[in-house]
């Protein structure tokens, strides 16, 4: 069932009330997510991307029932990665022959090479190009390379002034009634920064740049339709300012203690160490995880928002849990800035952990002490009267 954004604008997408894992299993859903796709019905007719594939036959059937798919004049993908492009194969033998494809020149050959060559009707365009739709409305299209692939872009309609960014500004959240501010605003806004933190923080020097060149040009958005979740019809410059404030080195009074443990050595630590942020700073919020059972992409979050982290895991075999190297190994991907680290660890007798912490801290980006709490066996009072020391290393 289509549904009513604006004027001629219309939602057409599909919603996973039970999706609970994107990008293969990397990606926790809490909440639901949808890959929006929208239909503008002015004198021409313009479907603005897919859906993933799972969902092409219930998404190409429901078109159907809202247009005759031979009216359809052009195609708008603003990226090819497959949750927006995943029905386009199948979607592509129902239309009229030759129905254009507007894209960037680096999403053709990311839809070639995921589909194979087809004999698709390609309009490459870039920023600065414009399509007449009729009655006076024209498609802008702007460049949004590497927010978050090096194809994505992001469609702006005039006179509806409703911009159509892909995944920037997106979240995965299942929203019936279409719109942020029918949204919960708690959820809404926790999974607009998961979404933000896992996928576009990596990207945040180069997203601090185009919300400039957004901002340079003037568009008079009025509404930010992403490809996830829900629609930003009342104040969109709200999500905007949240981008400009997460992309540029965001922190709050957050200091974030994770840990792993096999025998509960470092566990009391960790539980020692948050105990002393609390002694030494009432007013910062202290955070404790276990990576092993807590979720990565959650715990990512809290990373974010924390000014410092601790991360402690004990020796095994030489080196560190593997549970704690594959987090650090998703930490250095996310690329966080501006941050503080200390790193601890309990060990048996050779003791490499902290050091192996602390180097892994370092190539991700952190300002790491050289202050290591490395305890042999388990910690006792003379451990524990280090750890004033140690925590105020970081602060
Ligand atoms: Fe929602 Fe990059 O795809």
């Amino acid at each position: 069932m289509k549904k009513k954004v604006i004027s001629n604008v219309s939602w057409v997408g599909c919603i996973d009330w039970d999706l609970t894992k994107f990008h293969g299993d990397d990606f926790s859903i809490d909440n639901g997510s949808s890959q929006n796709a929208y239909l503008i019905e002015e004198e021409k007719t313009v479907l603005i991307d897919t859906v993933w594939t799972p969902n092409r036959c219930d998404f190409i059937g429901n078109l159907k029932k809202e247009i005759d798919l031979n009216k359809i004049d052009m195609v708008v993908v603003n990226h090819a990665e497959s949750d927006h492009s995943g029905a386009l194969p199948c979607l592509m033998q129902k239309l009229k022959k030759d129905t254009p494809i507007y894209c960037s020149a680096v999403c053709k050959n990311i839809l070639e090479g995921q589909y194979g060559k087809k004999d698709w009707n390609f309009k490459l365009v870039k920023t600065g190009d414009e399509v007449e739709i009729g009655n006076g409305k024209k498609l802008k299209f702007l460049d949004m390379k590497m927010l978050h692939w090096p194809d994505s872009m992001a469609t702006f309609l005039t006179k509806d002034n409703v911009l159509f960014s892909n995944d920037a500004f997106g979240q995965h959240l299942a929203v019936e009634e279409l719109f942020a501010d029918k949204a919960n605003f708690e959820i809404l806004n926790r999974e607009a920064l998961k979404y933000f933190v896992n996928i576009l923080n990596p990207f945040s020097l180069i997203l601090s740049k185009k919300l400039k060149e957004i901002a340079e040009l003037n568009l008079p958005i009025e509404i930010i339709a992403p490809s996830h979740g829900a629609i930003w019809r009342k104040e969109p410059s709200y999500i905007i300012k949240k981008y400009e404030e997460w992309a540029n080195c965001y922190k709050e009074n957050q200091i974030t203690v994770l840990f792993d443990s096999m025998w509960g050595g470092t566990k009391k630590l960790a539980q020692n160490i948050a105990k002393e942020i609390f002694s030494k700073d009432k007013d910062v919020v202290v955070k404790v995880y276990n990576i092993s059972k807590a979720d990565k992409n959650d715990v990512m979050v809290e990373v974010f928002k924390s000014k410092a982290i601790f991360v402690g895991s004990p020796t095994v075999c030489n080196s560190i849990t593997s549970n704690m190297a594959g987090f650090l190994e998703f930490l250095k991907q996310l690329k966080f800035r501006g941050k503080k680290a200390a790193v601890f660890g309990c060990y048996g007798w050779s003791g490499e952990g902290v050091k192996i912490l602390y180097e892994k801290l370092k190539e991700a980006g952190f300002d790491v002490s050289d202050n290591m709490l490395s305890c042999l066996w388990n910690p006792f009072e003379e451990d524990f009267s280090k750890l004033s020391d140690f925590v105020e290393s970081v602060f």
